[in-house]
């Protein structure tokens, strides 16, 4: 029996709640084979702000290090809106972005065959989709320098953030998409604004290169970020893998998510660079952000986080039977009608989150008997 150790960050909001059911389908997969799971805890976000006066300690940083995974609910909330933007909730989980060097961001967008009516799209638009988003996730308008906001002292200030790419980042996450992209439909759309900005004309450049020199045989197309939007919503099957900066990245994957019904649904993978031995730094967490709004009342779709753990499964354990077992229990629970409100239809029964957490936990031991 070996054991994988995975740090669990439940966060703000609805992150505790999805957790919850997260942490139980991972106790369900412990030991089942020869991987068993050992979990534990730390705060990130609002809640670490609370405790300690920053959105992550050093010592959660070194754990995260250490740890086979990380897990992470979500941050943020009305409740830090006036704090400092060097220690707010977003910090804490855009510090381990950077300290851990996740530059590569997988966000699949996948339409349920069950859920194709949840989406604000008509049913054939978005029937069978399955694309990858693979978002730059340590660079570019999140982290360039300078930013800040100054007083001109004429009684204007001025915001800056600075949209900064060096070769090396564009070609590693452009690996990553083209690797993926090999075990897929062999397609990769590259988007950036390359008609108004220096660093997307030099993405552009940078793509190209990589893929002429190493990856011939996957076809690569460039669309500018605005039409990518735009095509998104009017015809999503064209994709296969789209890599991009980290924050179109950013926006184009919430557009995706309603593609799929809700963007409860989403999970991610965010992705270091592979050691010696092959490990990669690794942290899963959905693509929602922390619902305020329904935070306490067990009513959020733990979906997205427990699928973030079944990334886990494949991209970090190498358990891609487990990791397509858990795809199949999440697939057969929508299937027979479970849903929770955010991918209710009217006249649905609608499940809380513990519930639909045992209901797949249910569709787990079935499909295993
Ligand atoms: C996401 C989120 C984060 C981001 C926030 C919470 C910092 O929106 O992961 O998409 O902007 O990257
Ligand atoms: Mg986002």
């Amino acid at each position: 029996m070996t054991t994988k150790n995975i740090l669990l960050l439940a966060g703000d909001g609805i992150g505790p709640e999805v957790m919850a059911e997260a942490g139980r389908v991972i106790q369900w997969f412990s030991g089942r084979g020869d991987v068993e799971f050992d979990t534990s805890e730390a705060l990130v976000g609002g809640c670490c702000y609370d405790a300690h006066d920053v959105a992550v300690t050093d010592e959660t940083v070194e754990r995260a290090k250490a740890a086979d995974a990380v897990i992470l609910g979500a941050v943020g909330g009305p409740k830090w809106d006036g704090v400092d933007f060097s220690v707010r909730p977003e910090a804490g989980l855009l510090r381990l972005r950077k300290d851990l060097e996740l530059f590569a961001n997988l966000r699949p967008a996948i339409c349920f065959e069950a859920l194709a009516d949840a989406s604000s799209l008509k049913r054939e638009i978005v029937e069978g989709l399955d694309i990858m988003i693979v978002r730059e996730l340590t660079g570019g308008l999140y982290f360039g320098e300078p930013r800040g906001i100054t007083d001109l002292g004429n009684g204007q200030r001025r915001g800056i953030n600075t949209q900064i790419y060096d070769t090396f980042e564009i070609e590693r996450v452009a690996e990553v998409a083209f690797d993926l992209a090999r075990k897929r439909s062999k397609r990769v759309t590259s988007v950036e604004k390359r008609n108004v900005m220096e660093s997307g004309l030099l993405w552009n450049e940078e793509v190209s290169r990589v893929h002429k020199q190493s990856y011939s045989d996957v076809e690569l197309d460039h669309m500018l970020a605005d039409n990518c939007g735009m095509q998104l919503v009017r015809n999503p099957k064209q994709f296969d893998v789209i890599v991009t900066d980290n924050m179109f990245g950013d926006m184009l994957s919430d557009v995706a998510s309603m593609l799929t019904g809700s963007l409860g649904m989403l999970p991610s993978a965010s992705l270091g660079a592979a050691d010696k031995a092959g490990k990669r730094l690794a942290l899963y967490e959905p693509v929602h952000g922390s619902a305020p709004d329904i935070a306490g009342q067990g009513v959020a779709n733990p979906i997205a986080t427990i699928l973030s753990f079944g990334m886990a499964l494949r991209y970090s354990f190498d358990m891609a039977a487990e990791a397509d077992l858990l795809d199949k229990a999440v697939q057969t629970a929508l299937a027979e009608g479970c849903r929770t409100a955010d991918i209710a239809v009217a006249g649905d029964k609608v499940l809380s989150t513990s519930e639909m957490g045992s209901a797949i936990i249910s569709q787990l031991e079935a499909l295993s008997a």
